[in-house]
């Protein structure tokens, strides 16, 4: 339930946080001097690690932009395969049983690709983090966590095992029933504050609380207001699996404040984009939007069998009306809007019946289904091919998503680390960035 909101059109958000430094200047006969403090905290954010990762992936990604911002369901042939004829034909040319493995384990695809695409090596280099380090927590009274369900309950232990111990009542954003709330209250023994727009949720966390007899409240907000942001003052604030915005408007504020420090595992960081992406580090500049973010989080590592037959006979369907459509009126590029699920429940011929319907195309009395369902499943098959090349390129913008945030916080005042907090079997959003001041 991401609230719909938007950016001031100027930007002003992220410019106010953008400019706003470690302040340590002094002002003398109106000229503005750096202290040497403000000058070495400067020269610490030039060169740290971090934003020379950031710097380095923006280069990549920047040079190979023709390679990664096409997505083959929307354009036929993506302009790279003119220009790279050898590669395109490589991706074309191999059996469904490597398609496979490349597609389904990114290690082997980076190393099929290397010697027809040099700079997978480097993305598969900039995109590694090391896990961050771990500690013992205090085992959770099976009474206290008997209604979380597995793969989150493992989400959730990763997270408070990769979070140095908190000294600072928390804050838990967008917090869901609250239950990495109360994990983290009863491993740290700190009070929690939990935060969640949802008013079922809310109940339910308020429940959960007074049961397991846990120092914790739950506040039935919208993270975006500025009545949310005030809670941040004074405590260590996690956030797991908080929407794109959701999680960027925390750092966006970061500068003024007053947190103790941030644990933040980001997710979906195309939600709440309205028109642009706008970065939170000062060097930031790759230009994205929403539809260009979404190849970050397009991985279906934890997708069951079952859905991903499914996405796989939905994708088929929408490519053989798409191709029904063109030799109906002519190929363009037009947009594909989303629709309904129980529109592809029936069959295919059901399924193009009611698109063309909602998208104004005459369909002739008699159509071949068979015919337009093979090809739909054929551009399928070339699709996934010239996918591989593109998804070489997802897990470096996801990192340079999460550094994009881990130099917005360092340019608030805050030291930074950066790393994995699982393995990506059990989510692919492993990544978590920890700030302290
Ligand atoms: C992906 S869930 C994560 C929940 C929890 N942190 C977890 O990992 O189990 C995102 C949560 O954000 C909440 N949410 C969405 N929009 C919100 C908003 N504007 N303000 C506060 N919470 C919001 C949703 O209701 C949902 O519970």
């Amino acid at each position: 339930m991401l609230r719909s909101f938007s950016l001031p059109a100027d930007g002003q958000d992220s410019v106010t946080a953008r400019q706003s430094e470690p302040s340590d200047l002094s002002v003398t006969r109106g000229v503005c001097h750096r202290s040497a403090l403000a000058d070495a905290v400067h020269v610490r954010l030039q060169r740290g690690p971090n934003r020379q990762r950031l710097l380095e992936l923006q280069a990549a990604l920047d040079a190979h932009q023709t390679l990664w911002r096409p997505s083959p369901f929307h354009v036929r042939r993506p302009d790279w395969c003119a220009d790279q004829p050898e590669l395109a034909e490589a991706v074309l040319g191999l059996d469904d049983r490597t398609l496979e493995k490349l597609a389904h384990d990114p290690d082997d695809c980076r190393d099929w690709l290397t010697p027809r695409l040099p700079v997978a090596d480097t993305l598969g280099r900039l995109a590694n983090l090391p896990p961050l380090p771990k500690r013992d927590l205090p085992a959770m009274p099976p009474r206290l966590d008997r209604r979380i369900r597995g793969r989150k309950r493992a989400q959730i232990e990763a997270f408070a095992a990769h979070s140095p111990a908190a000294h600072a009542p928390l804050l838990e954003w967008c917090a869901g029933k609250g239950h990495l709330g109360r994990r983290l209250a009863f491993a740290d023994q700190v009070p929690v504050r939990s935060l969640e727009i949802d008013p079922r949720l809310c109940a339910d966390a308020t429940q959960l609380a007074e049961r397991a007899g846990i120092e914790q409240t739950v506040l039935c907000a919208d993270a975006i207001d500025d009545a949310a942001h005030a809670q941040v003052k004074g405590r260590t604030v996690v956030a797991l699996h908080a929407c794109g915005e959701l999680h960027r408007c925390l750092v966006r504020r970061a500068a003024q404040a007053g947190a103790h420090g941030y644990r933040i595992a980001p997710c979906c960081y195309h939600l709440g984009i309205a028109d642009a992406y706008h970065p939170l580090a000062r060097d930031s500049s790759l230009s994205l939007d929403a539809d260009a973010i979404r190849l970050a989080v397009t991985e279906t590592v934890t997708a069951s069998r079952h859905d991903r037959r499914r996405l796989a006979r939905d994708q088929a369907w929408k490519l053989g009306f798409i191709a029904l459509r063109n030799q109906l009126e002519g190929e363009a590029a037009r947009t594909f809007r989303p629709m309904p699920a129980r529109w592809l429940s029936g069959d295919f011929a059901d399924f193009c019946h009611v698109l063309a319907h909602r998208e104004g195309v005459d369909l002739p009395a008699a159509v071949d289904w068979t015919h337009w369902l093979a090809v739909g499943e054929q551009r399928r098959a070339e699709i996934r091919r010239l996918e591989l090349v593109r998804h070489a390129f997802r897990r470096a913008l996801e990192l340079w998503l999460v550094m994009d945030l881990a130099v917005g916080l360092e340019e608030a005042g805050f030291e930074v680390q950066v790393g994995s907090l699982c393995d990506r079997s059990l989510t692919p959003r492993n990544l978590m960035v920890l700030a302290q001041r």
